[in-house]
């Protein structure tokens, strides 16, 4: 299939591409580069030996959407582009819920003009909300503790309905839970701009003496050692995840699909700290800090559908993430270069 990457320039947009190419697939990306490098195209282009055809452009423009697939072949589409902090998604709501549902309203009307049917949508275990039931289940009830989780709950409703009302259309939406890791070279990665909001990038930024140590947020919470947890899952693993859910939807006779991928474990803030420090052989200084607002004691999936419906699994244990997300950030200390 020649599939259209939205956000194909992003973190797990950029590690889609690698696996959609090995899984002999053709791609075009379409990305703004509002939250990514242009450097990482050639390095996608150097990993897979392949062109990556680039279209640099918002996609809430309507004009330039119609223009792309009037102008390129498009089998299916995997949807990643938009904004995705949570703390600046509570400041700034309006960006938020423009910015993600517009550019997926363009998205869908210009697949329904041009008769593109598979799509592919970049959902979060945000939508689990402050869910205490665990592991959570895909039938689980949807909400949001911020607009930036909203925007990921609307979005499925919408292609909920949209699925509904045409069932040629095959349509899935992956809710991941925390993605982390870096492909194997090296050379592709997590590239946050400014200071980083999530764990990962935070500590690897710690160990390579870009930041002089962690705020661990909260050691109170009701979990084993008192640090959150989540369920960590290395974004190779979620990006086979990709595929293996296009290949289903593509085969299958179901207008909409639900997924999550996760690992199933859960993993302390503690834990992913003393994995790093294994990975990387250096310290990691922290603090205990007082807990972050909106943030959850414990989250983490029940993939058993993933795993049956898909057959895909996660295959990468947190030493692994740690590992891959060392060696990006060891090779490339200040990210992604300008040019
Ligand atoms: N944490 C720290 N210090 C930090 C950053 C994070 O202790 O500097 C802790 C958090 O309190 C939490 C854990 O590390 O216990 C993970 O935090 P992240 O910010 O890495 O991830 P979250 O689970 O908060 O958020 C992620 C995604 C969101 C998504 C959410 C739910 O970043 O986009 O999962 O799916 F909405």
């Amino acid at each position: 299939m020649r599939v259209l990457v939205s956000g194909g320039a992003g973190y797990i947009g950029s590690h889609t591409v690698i696996r959609l190419v090995e899984a002999g697939h053709d791609v075009v990306v379409v990305d703004d580069f509002s939250n990514a490098k242009p450097t990482v195209v050639g390095r996608l282009e150097a990993l897979t030996g392949t062109s990556v055809p680039v279209h640099s452009f918002d996609l809430t423009d309507v004009d330039k959407t119609e223009h792309l697939f009037a102008n390129e072949t498009i089998d299916a589409v995997i949807h990643f582009a938009g904004f995705k902090a949570v703390g600046e998604s509570v400041a700034k709501p309006l960006d938020y819920y423009q910015n993600n549902l517009d550019s997926t309203f363009s998205l869908l009307r210009a697949m329904r003009r041009h008769d593109v049917r598979t799509l592919v949508f970049s959902s979060s275990a945000t939508v689990y909300g402050a869910e205490p039931r665990l592991p959570m289940t895909e039938d689980l009830p949807t909400s949001a503790t911020n607009p930036y989780g909203w925007t990921k709950v609307m979005i499925e409703q919408v292609l909920t309905d949209v699925a509904a009302s045409d069932d040629r259309l095959r349509i899935a939406a992956l809710r991941y839970f925390n993605p982390v890791g870096a492909h194997v070279s090296g050379d592709i990665g997590e590239d946050p701009s400014g200071i980083p909001n999530n764990l990962m990038p935070f500590v690897a930024q710690v160990a390579v003496g870009r930041r002089e140590k962690l705020s661990v947020f909260g050691d109170d919470y009701d979990t084993p050692d008192g640090t959150g947890v989540r369920d960590y899952i290395h974004v190779d693993d979620l990006a086979a995840g990709h595929v293996a859910a296009l290949d289903r939807i593509s085969a299958g006779t179901t207008p909409m699909s639900i997924w999550n991928l996760g690992t199933g474990q859960g993993v302390s803030v503690l834990e992913v700290i003393k994995a790093f420090e294994r990975a990387s052989g250096r310290p990691i200084p922290y603090e205990i800090a007082p807990r972050r607002a909106g943030d959850i004691a414990a989250s983490y999936a029940d993939p058993s559908r993933a795993n049956s419906e898909l057959g895909w699994y996660a295959t990468k244990t947190i030493d692994d993430m740690c590992a891959d997300t060392w060696r990006w950030q060891s090779k490339n200390p200040n990210g992604y270069p300008d040019a």
